[in-house]
């Protein structure tokens, strides 16, 4: 009765080729790319089946059914009714002759759009009450005016990008108790736009599995995309109970490392933003961070505090007499500082009534900029600010900064030095890639961050 070894062999053949024949933008375009067997393999092995339980499976978006499949051959003596939604008539006639090798599955096949049927369903009390969905949503930007997202609303989400459209909708036809297993990419996890999605989210599912990949290409290595993804299981309309976290490095699943992690670690009690962080399991990327918080070191972090809009009239391209540097993310650039800057930033602020309260005491400080810049491979590139070397007994650091403090003052500049080589280095980086999970670099990011003792970064800065 169960989908064989044979047939999902087939199955991947069928995925490269159909994969292969596809125009590179029309894949990106249609966010058209196949999960691999072994990917496929481990989310269908998140799924469980109760004893007399009328199993129906939602596989929207299906491709060429590998995600059914899948869940086809770990479900095993158990039969399933299963819908699967494709829009791509390309992927029609493939998916409904994976289907057919499936002797355990009744399918429909919906050839529509999804979230369009999916809102209508809901609005119209027709949700289907699905026991169990698995999906790799498309996922793409879309803009304001897009009918997915004037659909969404109906369903009270307001959101930006495919794939946001794609889970909520199938939480949406979902019963509750159902589990829902899905590839997505990281970026809602702490993406600031992502926010009413994260409050939609957590507010209809308990989130029961998290697994992480160590490297970025990992789960579509062969279709070389780079964009990070996450595998969640969900139960839908369940309490929030503790989380099983895995990571494994690709998605061979060859060295699965997991533990058991309190809601509270993933996402902090009180944060208004509701930022998922993804708790480092010992890893290689993780070993040996050393154990100190920013507070410990009695230090901290803040974002630059010059919101430079609002303070637009005291403003200067040019140093002139009477100001203060002001410095942006453009004079910490390729790993090198250099103010002033000829460019579209400005680069000095008056020191005034008005402005005295957004500067800082000149000194030295740690810089990060906030958003990493594209040509940058790494992550977290930390910068050493001498204050001392520029003119003026105060500075300006702007809002796409983050600026490491004491008191709000600078550091002793060996402690400062010492920062900055540990930020600089592999280990922070790597650590970075499991925990944070996007190219942003929050003060909240660098708080929860451990770091050497006062005395082991002064050695670190002396060298
Ligand atoms: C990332 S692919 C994943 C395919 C398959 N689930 C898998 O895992 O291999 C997403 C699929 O969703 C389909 N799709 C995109 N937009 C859709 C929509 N609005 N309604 C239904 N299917 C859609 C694409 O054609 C594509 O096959």
């Amino acid at each position: 009765m169960r989908a064989n070894g044979a047939a999902l062999e087939r199955l991947e053949d069928r995925r490269v080729a159909v994969s292969g024949a596809l125009d590179r933008e029309h894949r990106s375009t249609f966010g058209q790319f196949f999960t691999p067997g072994a990917v496929a393999g481990f989310m269908a092995s998140l799924l469980d089946f109760r004893v007399g339980e009328a199993i129906h499976l939602l596989d929207p978006g299906a491709g060429i059914g590998s995600l059914t499949a899948a869940v086809a051959q770990h479900a095993g003596k158990w039969r399933m009714r299963v819908t699967c939604y494709e829009l791509e008539p390309a992927f029609q006639a493939e998916l409904k002759e994976t289907l057919a090798g499936l002797p355990n599955v009744s399918a429909e096949v919906q050839a529509r759009d999804f979230i369009e049927h999916a809102v209508l369903l809901v609005t119209g009390n027709r949700s289907p009450g699905c026991t169990h969905a698995i999906l790799n949503p498309p996922y793409r930007k879309i803009n304001t005016d897009s009918s997915h997202r004037m659909l969404m609303r109906k369903l009270g989400l307001e959101t930006t990008n495919l794939y946001t459209c794609f889970l909520a909708g199938t939480v949406a036809l979902c019963a509750p108790g159902a589990q829902v297993v899905a590839i997505i990419p990281r970026s809602f996890m702490n993406g600031l736009y992502f926010k009413p999605f994260r409050y939609w989210l957590m507010g209809r599912v308990a989130i029961t599995h998290i697994h992480v990949f160590d490297r970025r290409d990992a789960a579509f290595a062969d279709d070389e995309v780079l964009q990070e993804n996450v595998i969640l299981r969900m139960i839908v309309g369940a309490d929030q109970g503790s989380v099983e976290v895995s990571v494994s490095t690709d998605q061979r699943f060859a060295d699965v490392r997991k533990r058991p992690c309190e809601f509270a670690e993933i996402v902090t009690p009180g944060d208004d933003e509701r930022f998922l962080h993804v708790p480092t399991l010992g890893s290689s990327s993780s070993a040996g961070l050393p154990g100190f918080s920013l507070r410990e070191l009695g230090l901290d972090v803040c974002t630059g505090p010059v919101v430079d809009f609002r303070l637009r009239d005291h403003i200067n391209r040019q140093a002139e007499p009477g100001a203060v540097p002001l410095l942006y993310a453009s004079h910490f650039a390729g790993g090198r500082f250099e103010w002033p800057k000829q460019g579209r930033k400005p680069n000095s602020i008056f020191r005034n009534a008005e402005t005295e309260r957004w500067l800082m005491a000149k000194g030295c400080y740690v810089i990060l900029r906030r958003f990493s810049s594209k040509e940058e491979k790494r992550r977290v590139v930390a910068y050493l600010f001498d204050g001392d070397a520029l003119p003026g007994d105060a500075v300006g650091f702007e809002n796409h900064l983050n600026v490491i403090h004491e008191d709000r003052h600078g550091l002793p500049p060996d402690v400062a030095r010492g920062l900055v080589a540990y930020l600089n280095s592999q280990a922070v980086d790597d650590y970075f890639r499991v925990f944070s999970g996007h190219t942003q670099v929050n003060a909240t990011d660098l708080r929860r961050l451990k770091y050497p003792s006062r005395a082991d970064l002064q050695k670190l800065g002396e060298d």
